[in-house]
């Protein structure tokens, strides 16, 4: 048998291997009983539950804690806003405390007492670390937060929430979670306003990575039947990164697609769909859209993820929507639509981005 004969054996039989699988998959789905039998509902995890148990082990990590605390500007942002607002003698939640920095602050700026809850592991370290820096006044709650119950509600609930696109740290739910139990009326949530940014945007020449099947041309190859085979899997479509040379410009000029401020807000009222117009002001390829959020406290204290943003939160990623390449002329409009299933998710988010040229418009 030669080599080829061999290798497509191989295939045959894997291909043959996965199909049976499916099938008997399907069979087991397909019959209550059998489906109970193998699936007991008492195993099966919801989506929060398994995306709380990947939260708790991912903070349990020590990288994870040190990038954030090396990010200058994130400290710095937290630092400044507590010094603000944390007034002598309030009582202080501090919701995910990690390594207990937070709670550390504000026991510093004359808080009575902070509540540090975190049910990551982390929190063993938290409390070592408060007892070498001196900090007396931190109750630290080894649990998940939904679990901390207090005698008294609080003045301020303090917390760092924030996923790379905002939402996907579930900091809605579960800072409306304590918000609604645990917080004095007319108390603090901080920070509490944030906005939301999905820019269209062109990518530096040197860094594009277009999709495969736009490839026409590498050195006289051409890859555009790759067209045919497009992933189906949504998350080929998103990339994310940190790296500040990555966009070029944005196309038109950047207004927030959401606002939110956590003193007003529930879960169930943020919008599962958002479409927006943008009109081209410097030209180029429409690469994508760029998610990204900016953190506000005072006019003159907020914190940003923008890539385009010198001095932005360097830990924090940011989202790029990937789009089939199009050129985008000044004058042109972009009509962008995302929806969303689940905010905590981005696998769920879907988008759409029309151009119509200044010409057909007039
Ligand atoms: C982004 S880190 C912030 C850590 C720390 N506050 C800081 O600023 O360095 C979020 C922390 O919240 C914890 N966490 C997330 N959701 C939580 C919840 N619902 N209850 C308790 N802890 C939670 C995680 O384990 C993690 O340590």
């Amino acid at each position: 048998m030669d080599l080829s004969s061999i290798q497509r054996f191989t295939v045959n039989v894997s291909q043959r291997v996965r199909r049976g699988c499916t099938l008997l998959r399907n069979c087991l789905l397909g019959s209550p009983r059998l489906k109970d039998w193998f699936y007991p509902p008492s195993k099966i995890k919801t989506p929060a539950e398994k995306y709380r148990e990947r939260n708790e082990d991912y903070f349990a990590d020590l990288h994870a804690q040190e990038r954030m605390l090396a990010d200058g500007p994130r400290m710095a942002f937290y630092h400044d806003a507590i010094s603000r607002k944390i007034k002598r003698g309030d009582r202080v939640i501090d919701l995910g405390t990690g390594t207990g920095i937070l709670a550390a602050f504000a026991s510093r700026q004359g808080a009575a007492q902070v509540y540090a809850v975190d049910h990551s592991s982390i929190i063993e370290h938290a409390r070592e670390l408060a007892a070498e820096n001196g900090i007396e006044n931190v109750d630290f709650e080894d649990v998940h937060s939904t679990k901390l119950f207090l005698d008294d509600q609080v003045d301020v609930i303090l917390h760092e929430q924030m996923g790379d696109f905002l939402f996907d740290e579930a900091m809605v739910p579960n800072v409306c979670d304590l918000r609604d139990r645990l917080l004095k009326p007319g108390g603090l949530i901080l920070p509490s306003k944030f906005e939301l940014y999905c820019e269209p945007m062109t990518l530096r020449d040197d860094r594009r990575v277009p999709f495969i099947w736009e490839l026409t041309d590498v050195h006289g190859f051409d890859f555009s039947s790759m067209e045919r085979s497009r992933p189906q899997d949504s998350e080929y479509y998103g990339l994310v990164s940190c790296d500040l040379g990555f966009v070029k410009h944005f196309l038109g000029e950047p207004a927030p697609i959401l606002e939110v401020d956590l003193h007003t807000i529930t879960e169930s009222s943020l919008p599962l769909k958002v479409s927006f117009t943008r009109k081209v002001t410097k030209e180029g390829i429409l690469d994508g859209l760029v998610v990204f959020m900016k953190v506000k406290v005072d006019d003159d204290l907020e914190l940003s993820s923008s890539p385009l943003d010198s001095g932005r939160a360097p830990h924090w990623g940011f989202r790029i929507l990937r789009l089939d390449q199009s050129y985008a002329e000044i004058g042109d409009k972009l009509e962008v639509t995302l929806t969303v299933k689940d905010w905590t998710d981005p696998d769920t988010w879907r988008w759409t981005c029309g151009m119509w040229g200044c010409e057909e418009l007039a």
